[in-house]
């Protein structure tokens, strides 16, 4: 199954992509992980990408469509495969259609900004996986350590409050309207972001299921 995980940043795709992917096999394909391993390595695309995504600004499509379109090639996606975080414009969901890619489902994780704002700021992400934490509601088993890999966490630049709000209004101007696009094709499901992590999952997992 080939899905979307939409929502505004801070809404719990990547948290709710990573449970279902587990659950389905698939990967989950972040962007937002790709291009800070970008940056992280140094990369031309990376160099690009660093002052956008740190503005808290969309990087331009051409550099993410040829990426994804790379990733998606990947033999581990041939089964299927969760979209995390792209589309991110009309455009990216338009070269997504002409790549031939079908789309099974498209799931918004629907949160109120003021709760985002809140969200972010506890966020810890692992320096060298991506895995993601939060201090309050995901804490890591041994403080400052990822679960995973035992790297370093640490607070994301673009999670600092102000570039929150740019990101939150780059997601209402450019993101928001790809749910008319998916909802117009018969494959939007919108599930309503919950207090508590696990709550959210089993919403996810009966929309991704239905
Ligand atoms: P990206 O990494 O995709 O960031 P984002 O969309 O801003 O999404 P986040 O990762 O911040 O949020 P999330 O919804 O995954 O939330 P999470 O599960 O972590 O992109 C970063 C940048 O890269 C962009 O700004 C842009 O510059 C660039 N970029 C990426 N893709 C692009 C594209 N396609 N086109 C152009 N540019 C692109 O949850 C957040 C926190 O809340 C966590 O700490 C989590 O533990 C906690 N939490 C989650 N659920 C709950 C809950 N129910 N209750 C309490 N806490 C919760």
């Amino acid at each position: 199954m080939n899905m979307i995980f939409l929502g505004a940043p801070g809404a719990g795709k990547g948290t709710q992509a990573e449970v279902v992917c587990k659950e389905l096999n698939i990967p989950a394909i972040s962007t937002g992980n790709m291009l800070r391993e970008a940056v992280a390595n140094g990369t031309e695309v990376g160099l690009k990408a660093k002052a956008f995504m740190d503005a808290g600004d969309l990087v331009p499509d051409e550099i993410i469509i040829g990426i994804l379109k790379d990733r998606i090639a990947q033999p581990d996606a041939k089964n299927g495969f969760i979209l995390d975080g792209f589309p991110r414009t009309v455009a990216q969901a338009e070269a997504l259609d002409s790549m031939g890619v079908q789309i099974d489902k498209v799931v918004e994780i629907n949160v109120a900004d003021e709760k985002i704002t809140a969200r972010m700021s506890g966020r810890r992400v692992c320096e060298k996986c991506g895995n993601s934490y939060h201090i309050e509601f995901k804490p890591t088993k041994v403080e400052g350590i990822c679960d995973a890999c035992g790297a370093k966490v640490v607070q994301r630049i673009d999670d600092k409050p102000e570039t929150v709000q740019a990101r939150l209004k780059t997601y209402h101007e450019k993101t928001a309207p790809l749910k008319d696009y998916y909802q117009s094709r018969g494959k939007l499901v919108t599930v309503e972001g919950q207090e508590e992590i696990a709550d959210t999952s089993k919403l996810v997992l009966a929309a991704v299921k239905g």
